[in-house]
């Protein structure tokens, strides 16, 4: 327990590690791959002057990317695919009318520098600790002389804020459906601030509204070779201050997701990742263990209203 809060309250000062790696790989896709997934043409200015210098130079790439960093390879092409799912389904949801998103755990995603264009259809609430946040406002202002006219900064910490209320105070309408997404953040938290956020979430979110995340699954689903591979990721970002501590297998989240009045709409285990984006001739091969999960807030029924949501 006091491990989970003392890398929390770390996290709180300090901006995430983890949010500038992901960052990283985003930028090195853009710039080396010959075939784009995903085209995130701002996560450069993202990035402090070593990685920016690591994202920009092919030997240096290789170097730090490829060796020194060398067990974090197999999340790279799950960063750059979960965030492709995920604007492909925010994008479909806005064309049924949603005009609200939430980036739960944003850290330097750059939705809102990149699709300026909509400002005026979508409203933008990006949730992280505030230090990451504050990086990430002197990053985009350099990057951009000002802030998206769309975008709202809220500041919380899933582990011990009310995030309902945050993102209530910050102006979030609860009376019509958003589209809400979280990378790269459940297997950093607690399951008791998963369970929190998601009854929040639900509490604020009219039925229709969206929810795409990805989630580590539990080692017994895993291949030996991925259990090896997981292990020394998790030991990787542990040293780094953000242990991985949670994950879970499709039906033990779809049993979770259910108690707060969440249905699937699709899972996307890797496979599903392969077939929907990469050709034969990729050599990127999707990280066994991420899985992506999307879910819609159902309409309450007379039975979910007896169980009292829980
Ligand atoms: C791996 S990064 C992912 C960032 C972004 N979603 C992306 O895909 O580029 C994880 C993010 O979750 C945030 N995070 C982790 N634990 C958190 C907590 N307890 N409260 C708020 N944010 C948290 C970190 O600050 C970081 O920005």
């Amino acid at each position: 327990m006091s491990t989970t809060s003392d890398s929390s309250r770390n996290r709180s000062k300090s901006s995430s590690t983890t949010a500038v790696l992901v960052a990283v790989i985003r930028a090195v896709h853009l710039r080396f791959h010959e075939t784009h997934i995903f085209e995130d043409n701002y996560a450069l200015q993202m990035l402090p002057p070593f990685w920016h210098a690591v994202a920009s130079h092919r030997f240096l790439k290789w170097l730090v990317g490829d060796v020194i960093l060398g067990v974090y390879r197999p999340v790279y092409p799950a960063v750059v695919l979960r965030a492709r799912y995920t604007e492909d389904q925010l994008l479909e949801a806005m064309d049924e009318g949603v005009n609200q998103y939430v980036i739960l755990g944003a850290g330097f995603d750059t939705f809102t520098l990149r699709h300026q264009n909509i400002a005026d259809r979508l409203q933008v609430f990006e949730v992280d600790h505030p230090a990451t946040q504050e990086v990430k406002r002197q990053r985009m202002l350099k990057a951009n002389g000002s802030l998206p006219s769309n975008l709202t900064f809220v500041p919380v910490d899933f582990e011990t804020d009310k995030l309902d209320e945050e993102l209530s105070k910050a102006g979030f309408d609860s009376q019509t459906p958003a589209f809400i997404s979280w990378l790269g953040v459940t297997y950093y938290l607690t399951q008791e601030a998963i369970r929190d956020s998601l009854e929040r979430m639900a509490s604020v979110s009219a039925p229709g509204t969206r929810l795409v995340f990805d989630f580590k699954i539990a080692k017994h689903m895993m291949s030996a070779e991925w259990r090896t591979l997981a292990e020394k990721m998790e030991g990787f970002v542990a040293r780094r201050g953000e242990p991985m501590l949670t994950d879970f297998t499709p039906q033990s989240l779809n049993d979770l997701l259910a108690r707060y009045g969440y249905r699937e709409v699709e899972m996307m285990p890797p496979e599903e990742q392969q077939k929907r984006y990469l050709d034969e001739s990729s050599d990127f091969e999707p990280a066994e263990f991420f899985h992506f999960a999307h879910f819609a807030v159902a309409p309450p029924t007379e039975e979910s209203d007896s169980q009292g949501g829980k």
